[in-house]
């Protein structure tokens, strides 16, 4: 029997999924940057690549490994397909780090078997029992996921989790990966793996979503209430096509709605105990950094991290507020990291506000760098009243290179 997590594990896929949305390709040392940053932000799993995939991928991986996979720091974790070359380089990929995952996936839908793989269940159930125990010969943590696995036969899913399973899976991955299903039927599926599947109690479940219906966070959560212990999802939700599920806004819901997830982790109703390892204060930063790295701006109205979540504009919402924040704000926006009083920048500024401001920003320049950003910043803010997020962003992509 594996033991159950105590709390909710965050498996961040950004540097995989995330990377596989159109226009998100990072280099080497922005993958690292933002590596670094999510092991301050206490996620626990890192999925770092697809180490197969291409030389780059493969080194990108492994530096990760070797640099942030350290002792106290996340597992860190390489996609394979169920194929014995990817295995093999996601396993050399990830040598280096003290925790260390293979994530390998086959297809169990007939409409992926059909078109797709060509080939019978038969065939697909003999091909992960054996690239699952192929992986087990390199760690022992070993996740599976069936992909497709919202749209696959859920009898035939039951038997590809159980052979998996007894070939040595620690996690078992249930991915929606064209974000098809709803909140109900999701969580049924999760229920009926863990009633239908006689060795679940071996391996610990998890869930992958996409955004296709704008319902991945949503089934997740129905997912937990059933019995899945690890969310996979990305900052500010990117990912392939509609993106995936949104990391800020699963960890804060289950931290603002904690009394009511709490009994089904059998936990008493009005524990304070947080429910992932997350350190909230990191998320905005996060967010910030993940947007300059990959160029995907976030819509102004996305919960958590948008530029309008905390802002009120009616003046009836103004006037709750100002008597009382409870009127209209569920969280207080400290708890993501977001400074009470903003500062404004401008020709007045110092280096010190500067500084706080592009820490703000998910920026952790050097010496050296902010001396040459600042005196830009200076440069800039002679010509223009207030400098603004993006005024900056701009000086940051001239004159700092992410560490
Ligand atoms: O969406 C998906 O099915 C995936 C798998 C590889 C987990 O990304
Ligand atoms: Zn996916």
């Amino acid at each position: 029997m594996k033991t159950q997590p105590e709390k909710i594990i965050i498996f961040d896929t950004t540097l995989r999924d995330g990377e596989q949305c159109p226009g998100a390709t990072l280099n080497i040392d922005e993958k690292l940057a933002i590596a670094k940053q999510l092991a301050r932000l206490g996620v626990d799993v890192i999925e770092a690549g697809f180490a197969f995939a291409s030389p780059g991928d493969f080194e990108a991986v492994n530096k990760i490994a070797q640099i942030v996979g350290t002792e106290n720091g996340p597992v860190i974790c390489s996609l394979a397909r169920a194929i014995q070359e990817d295995i093999k380089a996601a396993a050399q990929a990830i040598e280096p780090a003290a925790k260390k995952r293979i994530h390998t996936f086959i297809a169990t839908s007939d409409i992926h078997l059909k078109y797709k793989l060509r080939k019978s269940r038969q065939e697909v159930l003999a091909i992960a029992e054996e690239m699952v125990a192929y992986a087990k010969s390199f760690t022992d943590d070993i996740e599976f996921s069936p992909e497709d696995a919202g749209r696959s036969d859920p009898e035939f899913l039951y038997e590809v989790l159980e052979k998996v399973i007894a070939a040595g899976a620690t996690t078992v991955n249930i991915p929606d990966t064209v974000g098809y299903t709803t909140p109900t039927e999701f969580g049924a599926l999760i229920k009926g793996i863990k009633e239908n599947v006689p060795n679940i109690d071996q391996a610990i479940i998890s869930v992958h979503g996409h955004n296709d219906l704008g319902l991945a966070v949503a089934n997740f959560l129905e997912a937990v209430k059933n019995g899945a212990r690890q969310l996979e999802c990305t900052i500010n939700g990117i990912g392939e096509r509609a993106g995936n599920a949104a990391l800020e806004e699963l960890v804060m819901a289950l931290h603002v709605r904690r009394q009511y997830f709490n009994p089904f982790l059998g936990r008493p109703a009005e524990s304070e105990e947080p429910l992932t390892n997350i350190d909230t204060k990191q998320i905005y930063r996060t967010s910030r950094m993940v947007s300059n790295l990959t160029g995907m701006l976030v819509q102004p109205n996305k919960a958590i991290v948008g530029a309008n979540a905390f802002a009120h504009e009616s003046g009836i919402h103004q006037d709750g507020v100002l008597k009382n924040k409870l009127t209209y704000e569920i969280m207080d926006a400290q708890l993501i990291g977001l400074t009470e009083n903003q500062i404004v920048l401008g020709k007045h500024s110092g280096r010190n506000a500067f500084r706080t401001r592009l820490r703000e920003l998910g920026y952790e320049p050097t010496e050296t760098e902010l001396n040459k950003a600042f005196v830009r910043f200076k440069e800039v803010a002679d010509k223009k009243k207030e400098i603004t997020d993006w005024d900056l962003e701009a000086i940051v992509n001239d004159e700092i290179q992410q560490a």
